[in-house]
């Protein structure tokens, strides 16, 4: 730590012990306190679920948004978790109450969970916002509920802490290793290509899942509570620890325990997630090998946390930090499990700490710094040494160009390197169905050489921008040994998926992007080292396409998709609402009518 460092670090102690409440400092006071009709009403209630004053008056009411139901099985867990996070925070004198929240099974929800990620984000606000609460405990771990519970949180504004589901334990299929959706993706093609049975598919259905918990390979979800525990909004180590670990129990009651102490600090969010809580976040990132996934939400906790974060940061950071996580997808070997006794997500900071803000505060009341200190790698073919990096630059990257003006990702790590740089004829399609069927017809005229193209599939055309981007090769290339091929979409895709995919082209096809113009056969190039990508169409033709082009029709005309419609951000703005960021009207906050 440097002399700047521990005197920034020494001011937070500081103001931490200044502001440390009083009982009738609580907010949960202004409910139950006053001697007053409404006030009465309040206690008169909670007596009336047979908890005595003495189990709650004067002590910290704390919520459990917890986003457990019976279609996720990613938090089946959480149905005795939360006992444990109960356990933990009356330990600690404090009065849990359990507030359900929207689920967002990332493997039932259609079109796209993603549609519904600023739905969960605006219900734990408002359950914050209209209750009696002095801090809240977040469950979650599939994919959106990590971001959508974080930026709600963060726009209430009391002490959270989050609590991330787990991975599930490693899938097996007669001995052989399996893991989340990559291997879908790649037995998928093999039953395509007529080299596996539908008997053995079956075998595979049965066995990449085995456990409660979430996807286990480094997808969003493990990339997106990962971030969580960098910005420091976890416990240290909590996002690596298997769901069907006991260590995950101990790690819920602790949970339990701390937040009640954070409420008396009053630790809010805001003064944890600084924009260098943000960096570090985007650092560990790079390191793990994240899902594309992880630059739209974290430009998106980070606007509602009131920092400027955009595309610009993540490609800076992917030139100077390698990935060092072995894990699959961009690993080839080793799942969320092994990274687990590894050292997991401490151990793997440890090895890039010159990469990062080690002043920064954590849910602990100590800085990252502290809390990685002494964290070893048992194994350093998981973890690597930067020497020894899977990838020398980054997990990502960002291209422009005038088919993507405000840019389009692509994971460089993921995908052949013959890709890198690459021109070929472009084979569009308007819709999802289409290009379903098409790809199955194994008369199409496609090369592997070709660039696939989904267009129409982003934030407002998908609706909701779902995981289309990495088309399914066509069967004919599939024939013939071909694994990947250069596509392209303003979707975005699974965390667990792979290949040369180029997502989330802004601005989408849908309101008139120039990806809108492509036709088929056009020649695009893409550079990867250069940043660069290039429809090779002359601007005067490309105005020609623009002056004949007709915007589609709404995809809605009421209801929460409508809203939906009118108020999403493009992909690289984060896909929030633009009436919930913080630059938007009034500040985040409480009116004072309450
Ligand atoms: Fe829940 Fe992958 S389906 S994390």
């Amino acid at each position: 730590m440097t002399t700047d460092d521990y005197d920034e670090y020494q001011r937070g102690r500081d103001k931490m012990t200044a502001h440390r409440k009083t009982p009738d400092a609580l907010r949960s006071a202004r409910w139950f306190a006053p001697d007053d009709l409404r006030s009465s009403g309040h206690r008169s209630r909670i007596m009336q679920m047979g908890y005595s004053p003495d189990e709650w008056m004067g002590k910290p009411l704390i919520a459990i948004i917890n986003t457990w139901s019976d279609i996720n099985p990613c938090h089946a867990h959480f149905k005795q978790r939360v006992e444990d996070v109960k356990r933990g925070i009356l330990q600690a004198g404090g009065f849990p109450v359990e507030l359900p929240a929207i689920s967002l099974s990332e493997s039932s929800v259609k079109p796209t969970t993603m549609l519904y990620r600023n739905l969960l984000a605006i219900e734990a606000e408002e359950l914050i916002r209209s209750h009696p609460i002095d801090g809240a405990v977040l469950m979650g771990g599939c994919d959106k509920t990590t971001p959508g519970l974080l930026m709600g949180a963060t726009s209430a504004g009391v002490p959270a802490i989050y609590v991330p589901a787990g991975p599930m334990l490693r899938g097996n299929y007669k001995g052989t290793v399996l893991g989340s959706g990559s291997d879908g993706w790649k037995y998928w093609d093999e039953r395509r290509a007529g080299n596996i049975s539908k008997a053995e598919w079956i075998g595979i259905e049965g066995g990449i899942a085995r456990s409660h918990g979430t996807c286990m390979t480094m997808g969003t979800a493990s990339t997106m509570t990962a971030i969580a525990e960098t910005i420091g909004m976890t416990l240290p180590g909590a996002s690596s620890i298997p769901a069907a670990d006991a260590n995950h129990i101990r790690m819920c009651s602790e949970s339990g325990r701390r937040i009640v102490e954070m409420v008396w600090e009053d630790l809010t969010p805001a003064r944890i997630q600084t924009h260098r809580a943000f960096e570090n976040a985007i650092a560990v990132a790079m390191a793990m090998g994240c899902s594309t996934n992880a630059i739209i939400h974290v430009i998106s906790m980070a606007r509602r946390a009131g920092h400027d974060i955009g595309l610009d940061d993540f490609d800076r950071m992917s030139r100077h930090v390698p990935v060092i996580a072995n894990i699959r997808p961009s690993g080839d070997k080793y799942l969320m499990e092994d990274f687990f006794y590894a050292g997991g997500l401490p151990s793997l900071m440890g090895r890039i700490r010159d990469k990062l803000h080690l002043d920064t505060l954590t849910v602990t009341g100590r800085t990252l710094g502290e809390n990685i200190a002494g964290a070893e790698v048992y194994n350093d073919d998981v973890i690597r040494t930067r020497d020894n990096a899977l990838y020398q630059e980054g997990a990502l990257a960002v291209l422009r160009g005038n088919i993507a003006p405000d840019g389009c990702v692509i994971k460089p790590s993921a995908c052949e390197k013959r890709f890198f740089k690459h021109t070929g004829p472009a084979l569009v399609f308007d819709d999802y169905p289409s290009m379903k069927a098409a790809v199955e017809d194994e008369d199409l005229d496609v090369t592997a050489d070709h660039v696939l193209i989904l267009r129409n599939a982003g934030p407002q055309g998908g609706p909701g921008m779902p995981e289309w981007g990495m088309l399914p090769i066509p069967k004919k290339l599939v024939k013939q040994g071909v694994r990947d091929m250069l596509r392209m979409s303003d979707a975005r895709m699974s965390g667990t998926s792979y290949g040369a995919c180029i997502l989330h082209v802004a601005p989408e096809a849908y309101i008139g992007g120039p990806f809108a113009l492509v036709q088929t056969g056009d020649l695009i190039t893409v550079d990867i080292d250069r940043r660069s990508i290039h429809l090779e169409v002359s601007d005067e033709e490309l105005e020609r396409r623009r002056a004949a082009w007709q915007p589609p029709p709404p995809r809605y005309s009421r209801g929460y998709g409508w809203m939906f419609s009118r108020h999403i951000r493009q992909a690289n703005d984060g896909c929030d609402f633009d009436f919930l960021q913080t630059d938007f009207g009034e500040a985040a906050g409480e009116p004072s009518i309450y």
